[in-house]
């Protein structure tokens, strides 16, 4: 059956070059992967007296995350780390302790910015705390996505030839990490 990914855009703006990159990677997915985009701009600030009784929209995320076969991150660089709340979000889905929605899970990391290394910095902080969560990230390819006017429409459609077949080699090989964890289900 085809897989489901649950996606995190770190950037709530309405205009956002990594929403536009995440669309670009659902139309380069096609019919071999289901994207549901995870809402996080609602989301409170993670607070650990949520383990007594979580908020609705934290179980919500808690929800789609673990319904879900792999967790898609696509994230800005802000002050050469990530967003808060995206940063918040993953807390939230962490918790409480030993109940954690991400362990396990296959995932990916990428992000689009108009600075020339922008998001490296972020992705490697992101992958840390991906590791700690005990998911499987796709190591290669990496990819930092070099934001200019006109790259990526807001549906998806990429205008640039070689920015397209970077990022169907990406979709492809994230796919096959899919289907290799899913092996046995
Ligand atoms: C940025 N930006 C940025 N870019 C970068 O490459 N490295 C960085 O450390 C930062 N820091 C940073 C901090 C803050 C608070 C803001 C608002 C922005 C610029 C950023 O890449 C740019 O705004 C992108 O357009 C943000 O992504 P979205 O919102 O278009 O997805």
């Amino acid at each position: 059956s085809v897989p489901t990914i649950a996606v995190f855009v770190g950037s709530l703006r309405k205009d956002s070059c990594n929403r536009k990159l995440a669309r670009a990677l659902e139309k380069l997915a096609g019919d071999k992967a289901r994207f549901q985009y995870v809402q996080i701009g609602d989301l409170p600030l993670y607070d650990q007296d949520f383990d007594a009784s979580y908020p609705a929209q934290s179980t919500r995320l808690k929800d789609q995350v673990r319904a879900a076969d792999a967790v898609l991150f696509v994230t800005p660089e802000y002050n050469r780390s990530v967003p808060g709340v995206l940063k918040n979000a993953i807390d939230i889905g962490s918790r409480p302790y030993g109940d954690s929605a991400f362990a396990g899970k296959p995932a990916a990391v990428i992000g689009a910015s108009i600075g020339q290394i922008g998001t490296a910095v972020a992705q490697q902080h992101l992958r840390n705390s991906l590791a700690f969560l005990d998911m499987h990230v796709l190591g290669q390819p990496e990819a930092f996505i070099h934001f200019k006017d006109g790259l990526i429409d807001a549906d998806g459609t990429i205008h640039n030839e070689g920015t397209q077949t970077f990022l169907q080699g990406y979709v492809d090989r994230f796919l096959a990490l899919i289907a290799v964890h899913a092996k046995g289900d």
